[in-house]
Parts: C-alpha cells; structure tokens; sequence
C-alpha cells in the first residue's frame, strides 16, 4: 500500500466515525425528546375547567358557600356589574377553574341599550365575557360616571350599553356578549359567546388566559 491510499483510508474512517457520533447524538436527542413527552403530564379537563355552555346557570363569583344564582331583582339599573361564573345545571358543578369563563352581569335601564345588546338580555339585564381581548386580564372595576367597566391591567374601558365598545386603553375589540333567558327565577346562558373569548390567537404573543 502506497501513502496515498494509506492517506485515503484513514479520511475515510475519520469520515465513517463523525458520521457515526452524529447520528448517534441526533437520535438520542430525537428519543429524550419523545420519551420527555410522553412522561409530560397531560392536561385534564376537570368538570369545573369545562367550558360554559347554553343552559348553564349564573351564580355569583364572590361570597363563598353554596352557589347562589343570580335572580334578575337582585339586580338594579345603574348599579356596578357583578362577575359570575355558569353552574352546571345537572351537576351543580360551577366552572370557576377556567378563566374564561368568567361572565360579568350589569343591568342598565333597556333604553340606554343598543337595540342589537339588548335583544340578547332580559329587561336591561345584559352579560358579557369578563377576559379583557388587550392580554386577558379580568375587567374588576366600575367607572360609574361612565357606566362602563374599567380592565386594571393597562386601563381598557368598555360600554358594555353599547355591545363593549373601547372608550379608553389598548384593547383591540369589544368583549363578546353572553345571551340570557331567565328560567325558574334566574338568569341561565341563552346561547355560547357571541364571539372569541379573551386574547385572540394572532395577537397572543403574551396571553394571561
Ligand atoms: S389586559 Fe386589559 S387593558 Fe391590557
């Protein structure tokens, strides 16, 4: 054998062995990435992260204890929005273990109502989902002067007489409206959302919900 071959041999098995050690490297890495996966716990949808549904029931978000539902004479025009969470009807469950879920409940004399809000609440009764669209902070606070609801986080305002228009702050659309029917004394969902709850998926570089 010549030098040249011998030359030629020995790049070949210099070649042979990074090939070998990348793809060894390339499958292991491949393998930990599955096995990593497949011990990922998987998320469960338990009954009270279940999404709202028509029928459901609206009991009150704070006071603690039983659930209590909402009756429409607890609710006066004017008075600040209270936050509700739906209640499974059959089960009693309520659905306060997901955020969206979150329903904000205000009534407002009927003709300081937009004639399309209106049609989808019960004598001034009106709901809408309580997941700010800017980055899904909960709309907590009453701008009474205004009679709108105020999102902490960055200073959203909406009217919600005017189907959540923006009257203040970064949000990027109106809050979706939730449609009520009272059954047996209390206000229950009419229908789902009447749009996208909370950030949506293009604009949700930092998503809160
Ligand atoms: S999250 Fe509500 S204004 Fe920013």
């Amino acid at each position: 054998m010549d030098e040249r071959e011998i030359r030629l041999r020995t790049s070949r098995r210099r070649l042979f062995l990074k090939t070998a050690i990348g793809t060894g490297i390339g499958l292991s890495l491949v393998s930990a990435f599955y096995v990593g996966a497949s011990l990922r716990p998987k998320q469960e949808v338990t009954p009270d992260k279940e999404p709202l549904k028509p029928g459901d029931i609206l009991v009150y978000a704070q006071g603690g204890g039983e659930p209590k539902p909402i009756r429409p004479e607890e609710l006066k025009p004017g008075d600040p929005f209270l936050l509700a969470y739906p209640m499974d009807p059959k089960t009693k469950v309520v659905k306060s273990g997901e955020a969206k879920n979150t329903v904000l409940v205000v009534r407002y004399p009927p003709e300081e109502l937009a004639p399309e809000v209106a049609s989808h609440g019960v004598e001034g009764i009106v709901a809408f989902s309580a997941v700010c669209t800017h980055l899904g902070c909960i709309i907590s606070q009453w701008v009474g002067d205004k009679k709108a609801g105020l999102c902490p986080c960055h200073g959203g305002v909406y009217d919600f007489a005017q189907g959540a228009r923006i009257i203040a702050g970064p949000p990027p659309r109106p809050v979706p409206q939730l449609p009520l029917k009272v059954e047996d004394g209390v206000l229950v969902a009419a229908g789902e959302f009447l749009g996208e709850v909370g950030v949506k998926a293009e604009a949700g570089f930092c998503r809160h919900v």
